[in-house]
This record gives structure tokens, C-alpha cells and sequence, in this order.
């Protein structure tokens, strides 16, 4: 059995699917299920979403990526590589065009030779709908760290927009959360949860309300959030602290002047500037030397020490939230052999091309957080994830301010609505009769609120 297979686990995961035709209270379905979690992903982390591809469809999972634009799926190719268990294509599956009848390429021979890449148009099935002649850009595998993405950016041409312009939902925007981690095992499964994204929507039973909401329109297309520090609340009974059990610790701050972090959905690592990493490091009793060559490795302790209950609190504008500070740790090897990886870094100076943002809040943080997104206002959202969820309750995202339903933020009164682009697409929904003929009769301008749906999140 190959090391990534220990770290394969199959999640639950609802399938949700909501028509509010004129009227009718938003249903709900849940049957589909689920998806597989990552393995071993050590630098790469985010959500993965489960669609199939084709006719007949061919299943994979693509990675979210919320600052990219196409899809990048992963293909044979000439080598008409074996997917071992080493890949990620063994994971996440890939994508033959030669055993789809719906494909097509504008590329000649594309069949017989089948180059390194090539572009052509497919159909795309997620969970209910499907959304026909995509464009797809196909990659051969060509190592053990290829995998297949879908960009969900700002950008007009991705998959949200697609969306759009299919009539699915009626604004470019999404939303995603993971399910809380009941019980924790760092070294196992690094975070390893289900979850759902939704697009067109939020679902606000899976958050403690209000959103948060930040304008990233100055940003766009990185997403950002305006951070003014993190405190460090150290677990009072740890056993590095010299006067254990005193009942309070007063928390360690690492302020600064706000400024904006990009918020990653696709890679796991947080940055943060120098001094404040460095707080936080002393704060938990660990370390990390810079290097000859500039850069300050990924401090490591004992996995071991997930036991210890430390909390990061992140001042985010005006709002705060708390994560436990396993959300950063990860097996440092596969098998972990003990030792495990805290996931918030220094940058490297890079003098050729520095980074216009002082730090990163890497996906896991996500783990943690309901995430809400709108290209409309450009307008990002977070909020604690409820723990303890009770029935869903989808809402549309819509053009009106607030554009997130009950969400807390600085929106603008006026926003130039994405107009679809003219099209001919055909929407196909192979269970919900009602939303089916709903989208066929809806009047231009007045689209029920269709949110389609999928799952699962993988640190
Ligand atoms: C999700 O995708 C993975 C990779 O293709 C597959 O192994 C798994 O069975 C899928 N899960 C569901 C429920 O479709
Ligand atoms: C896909 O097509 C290729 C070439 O036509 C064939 O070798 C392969 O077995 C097919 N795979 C499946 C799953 O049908
Ligand atoms: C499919 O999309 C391409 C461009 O992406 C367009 O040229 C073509 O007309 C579309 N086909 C159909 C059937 O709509
Ligand atoms: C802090 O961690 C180091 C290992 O990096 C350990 O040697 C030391 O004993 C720890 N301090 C305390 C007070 O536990
Ligand atoms: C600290 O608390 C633990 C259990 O809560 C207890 O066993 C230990 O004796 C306490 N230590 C001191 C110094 O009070
Ligand atoms: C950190 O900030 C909190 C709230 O602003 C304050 O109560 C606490 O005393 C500060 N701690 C330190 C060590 O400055
Ligand atoms: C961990 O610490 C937080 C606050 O710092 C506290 O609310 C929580 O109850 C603690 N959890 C455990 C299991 O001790
Ligand atoms: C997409 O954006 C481009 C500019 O980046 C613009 O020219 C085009 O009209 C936009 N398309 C739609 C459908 O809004």
C-alpha cells in the first residue's frame, strides 16, 4: 500500500441543490454524496470539487482555485500514463477526451498524437446540473504532483460566470465551509473534512452570523482581507509555561497597522510579517533560523503537542476570529514519523519581484471559516463556522446591498450587475424537474434562485 493511500479517506458529503421558483420556499435536496479527501497534500491544500466530465460522464476532482480562470483537467496523453498510487491522478482521477463522444477540438489529430496539452470542449456535470460545452484545457500527467483545478475567480471567463451565463444562478459569487472537525488527528488526516461550496448562495446555517464582508475591488483579482494582528491565546496548563495552571494568561498581541493579506483558497501556507511571526513562535515555544540563503524554514515540533490548546485569534477589520492552532499543523513527512509542521511562515524577501501584500492567510484557516464571495460588489465574507448546524437555510446571493444576505461590511449601494454573456448553452438537470422547467420558462432578468452545489474541502 503506497504512504498517500493512509491518507485516503472518504468523506460525506451533502449534495444540495435549491430552486426558489416564484414563491415556493427554497428546497433542499441532499442525495448525492460525496467525495474523497486529499492526501498527503503538504504544500498544496484547498477545496476539491467532485464533477464528472463527458459522455459518458468520467469522474474526478478539481481543485478550487477562487484567483484562477479556467479548467486544467488532467489527460493520458501519448505516455497514457498508469495513474499509481503515487499521483495525484490516482486520487483525483483524470480525464480521457478519446472515450467521450461529446468532446471536441478544433486541434488536428489531436487522437493519434496527443500532445503535452490540448484545448477543447466538453460537458460538465455538477452534482445536478450540467453545464455543456465547457472549455477545458487538457494536461498530460507528467509527474506525481500534477492535478486537475477549476478557477472560480474574478475573472469573466471562469466557471462562475459559466454559471451565470448557463443560467444556473444569477450572480457571479460562491460560498464554502468544511464541517468542524470532531475529533483531531494531525498526524492522520490533517484536517481532512467534508464541507460544500455553493454558488449563487450562502448557506447561513452553517455560520455564526453576521458575515464579515471586506471590499477587495483594490486587489482584484488576489482576494484579500484588511488584517491588523493576530493575539495568541496560550493554553494556561501547557507544560513550556513557567507558572502552570495560573488561571489566566494574558494573550500575546502582534499588531500592526491594518493591511490588506491575500486569502488563499488553493495553498495552505500563512504568512506573516517577520516580528509577528516570530511573536507567535516564542508565544509557542518554537523556533525557526533564518537560512544562508534568506528563507526561514517551517518550524516543526512534536506532533505530539496538538494536545496542547492554544488559540490564534485573527483581528480582521473590525471583527476576530479564533483558530485553534492545530488548524496549522501537519505531518512534516509522510508518515509523519513524529513530527509535524506549523504551517505560518516568514516570507522570503524577494527583491526581483516582492509581494505587494505584507502576509497571506493560507487555506487552512478555512477549516475554520465560512467563506462567501461576490464579483458583483467584490465583497469577500467570513465567519466562524457553526458548530453545531441545524437545517440548512440557502439564501441567494443578490445585487442589493447587502449583497450577502444579513452580512456586515462596507457594500456599495450601486454595483453594474454581470449581464450574461449571450448564449446558446442548454441547461440540464437530471433530477429536479420543477427547477428544470423553472429555468426554461424564467423570464430574462427574473432566474429562480437555482443554487447547484458540491463539496468537500482537504487541507
Ligand atoms: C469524488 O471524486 C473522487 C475522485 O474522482 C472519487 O474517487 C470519488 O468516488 C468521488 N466521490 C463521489 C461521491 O463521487
Ligand atoms: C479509453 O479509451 C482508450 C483509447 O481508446 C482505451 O484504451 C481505454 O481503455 C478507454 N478507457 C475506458 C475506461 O474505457
Ligand atoms: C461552444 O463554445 C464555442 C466557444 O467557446 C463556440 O464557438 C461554439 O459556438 C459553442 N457551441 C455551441 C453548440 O454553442
Ligand atoms: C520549548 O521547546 C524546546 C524544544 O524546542 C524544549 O527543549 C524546551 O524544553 C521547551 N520549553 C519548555 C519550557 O518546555
Ligand atoms: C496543574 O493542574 C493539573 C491538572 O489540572 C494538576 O495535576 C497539577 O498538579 C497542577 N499543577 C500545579 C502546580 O498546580
Ligand atoms: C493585548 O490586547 C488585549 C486587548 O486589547 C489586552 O487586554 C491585553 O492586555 C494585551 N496584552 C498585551 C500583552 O499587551
Ligand atoms: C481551549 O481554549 C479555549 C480558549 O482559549 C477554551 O474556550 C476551550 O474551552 C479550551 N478547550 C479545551 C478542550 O480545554
Ligand atoms: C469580460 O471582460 C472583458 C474585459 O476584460 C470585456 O471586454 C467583456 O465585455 C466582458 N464580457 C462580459 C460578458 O461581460
Amino acid at each position: 500500500m503506497g504512504h498517500l493511500t493512509h491518507h485516503l479517506s472518504v468523506w460525506t458529503a451533502g449534495l444540495l441543490a435549491s430552486a426558489a421558483a416564484e414563491g415556493s420556499i427554497p428546497l433542499v435536496k441532499r442525495d448525492h454524496p460525496a467525495v474523497v479527501s486529499a492526501p498527503a497534500m503538504k504544500d498544496l491544500g484547498g477545496y476539491w470539487l467532485n464533477v464528472s466530465i463527458g459522455t459518458p460522464p468520467q469522474p474526478l476532482a478539481l481543485l478550487v482555485d477562487a484567483q484562477a480562470a479556467g479548467i486544467s483537467v488532467l489527460y493520458p496523453g501519448a505516455e497514457s500514463v498508469e495513474c499509481s498510487e503515487e499521483r495525484y491522478c490516482s486520487f483525483y482521477g483524470q480525464f480521457d477526451p478519446r472515450n467521450s463522444s461529446s468532446f471536441t477540438s478544433d486541434e488536428d489529430h489531436w487522437r493519434e498524437i496527443r500532445p503535452r496539452y490540448i484545448t477543447g470542449l466538453d460537458t460538465l456535470t455538477l452534482g445536478d446540473s450540467r453545464a455543456t460545452n465547457l472549455s477545458l484545457r487538457l494536461n498530460y500527467v507528467d509527474g506525481i504532483s500534477s492535478y486537475s483545478s477549476i478557477g472560480i475567480g474574478p475573472d469573466n471567463t471562469s466557471f462562475v460566470y459559466q454559471l451565470v451565463d448557463r443560467g444556473l444562478i444569477s450572480t457571479p459569487s460562491f460560498s464554502m465551509w468544511r464541517d468542524p472537525v470532531t475529533e483531531l488527528d494531525v498526524e492522520a488526516d490533517p484536517g481532512d473534512t467534508p464541507g460544500g461550496i455553493i454558488f449563487g448562495g450562502i448557506n447561513a446555517a452553517k455560520f455564526n452570523g453576521p458575515l464579515h464582508a471586506f471590499s477587495f475591488k483594490d486587489s482584484a483579482p488576489t482576494m484579500t482581507v484588511p488584517v491588523r494582528g493576530v493575539q495568541v491565546h496560550v493554553d494556561p496548563t501547557a507544560s513550556f509555561i513557567s507558572t502552570p495552571n495560573s488561571t489566566t494568561t494574558a494573550p500575546i498581541n502582534a499588531t500592526f497597522a491594518e493591511t490588506p493579506f491575500d486569502l488563499q483558497t488553493r495553498y495552505i501556507t500563512s504568512y506573516f510579517p517577520r516580528d509577528t511571526a516570530m511573536a507567535i513562535y516564542a508565544a509557542l515555544n518554537m523556533t525557526s533560523t533564518r537560512r544562508d540563503d534568506g528563507y526561514y524554514p517551517t518550524p516543526q515540533v512534536p506532533c505530539s503537542r496538538s494536545a496542547e490548546n492554544h488559540t490564534l485569534t485573527f483581528l480582521v477589520g473590525s471583527a476576530s476570529f479564533n483558530i485553534p492552532w492545530t488548524a496549522f499543523l501537519s505531518p512534516a513527512n509522510i508518515p509523519s514519523q513524529g513530527q509535524c509542521s506549523f504551517h505560518i511562515t516568514i516570507p522570503t524577501d524577494d527583491d526581483e519581484y516582492p509581494s505587494p501584500y505584507k502576509g497571506t492567510l493560507g487555506s487552512t484557516i478555512l477549516s475554520y471559516l465560512y467563506l462567501a464571495v461576490d464579483y458583483n460588489s467584490m465583497m469577500v465574507g467570513l465567519a466562524p463556522v457553526n458548530r453545531n448546524p441545524g437545517d440548512d437555510e440557502i439564501r441567494e446571493i443578490g445585487t442589493e446591498a447587502p449583497q450577502f444576505p444579513g452580512a456586515e461590511g462596507d457594500f456599495p449601494d450601486a454595483i453594474s450587475a454581470y449581464t450574461p454573456a449571450p448564449t446558446t448553452e442548454t441547461v440540464a438537470t437530471e433530477t429536479s424537474d420543477g427547477w428544470a422547467a423553472a429555468m426554461r420558462t424564467a423570464a430574462p432578468g427574473v432566474l429562480p434562485a437555482a443554487v447547484g452545489a458540491v463539496l468537500f474541502g482537504l487541507v
